[in-house]
């Protein structure tokens, strides 16, 4: 098995000390950093948005995936890509033209992603599966980070991995929530290639070595 994808999410960071996180970012094994963008509306959480953005991408060497938990988001696409982002997730839940919102984040330049919340069923990418590169499963419900990981989640990456083979379609498999290094293994083992972590790597005692972890956890 290859090794995974990392990617520590940016929400779990010290804001006061982001120079240092970020530096710590850019010495570590991470493959991204994950920027959470939330507006109060569809998730019930509002975090951080384009200053914030143009601060990470000045100083952060790792590519940058954004996971926008926000309504309407092909208002922003192009703000974000011109913001820094490498990959660019919507929420199935948030865009009812999904192939034209992915097809733009494409025309940007960026990776076009897709997030699903914990219900909803993945049958549901069978006509859009040609526009996307990264399918973002959560893991927990989205808002907040430190959540207790849903169980649930390895049948249904299980079940993705399944439906993508079937459907000849070489997207990536990206989980965020509750990610530690107690459920890594597993989740790898049902298909996924990258991990988002937020808490159980910045909570760690040294998170470059809990992101190293983290990227060798495919080993027995
Ligand atoms: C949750 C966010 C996650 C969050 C993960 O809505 O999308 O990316 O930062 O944090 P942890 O790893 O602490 O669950
Ligand atoms: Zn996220």
């Amino acid at each position: 098995m290859i090794k995974p994808l990392i990617a520590p999410s940016l929400l779990a960071a010290d804001f006061a000390n982001l120079q240092r996180d970020l530096d710590l970012i850019n010495r570590s094994e991470a493959d991204y950093l994950h920027f959470d963008v939330m507006d109060g509306v569809f998730v019930p959480n509002i975090s951080f948005g384009f200053p914030l953005l143009k601060a990470v991408h000045e100083h952060c060497q790792k590519p940058l995936d954004v996971h926008l938990m926000i309504t309407d988001p092909d208002r922003y696409l192009e703000a974000f890509a011109e913001g820094g982002a490498s990959i660019i997730h919507v929420h199935y839940e948030a865009c009812p033209h999904l192939h034209r919102t992915l097809s733009r984040i494409r025309e940007l330049g960026c990776q076009a992603g897709v997030a699903l919340n914990p219900h909803t069923p993945v049958a549901g990418l069978i006509d859009v599966l040609e526009q996307i590169d990264v399918i973002l499963i959560m893991s927990v419900n989205p808002g907040f980070g430190g959540q207790a990981f849903i169980p649930h989640t390895i049948q249904k990456i299980a079940g993705l991995k399944q439906f993508l083979l079937a459907n000849q379609c070489s997207a990536l498999i990206e989980v965020d929530g509750g990610v530690s290094l107690s459920n890594a293994q597993s989740l790898l083992n049902a298909g996924a290639d990258m991990l988002v972590a937020g808490s159980s790597v910045f909570n760690a005692p040294d998170p470059s070595v809990a992101i190293t972890q983290l990227k060798n956890s495919h080993l027995p």
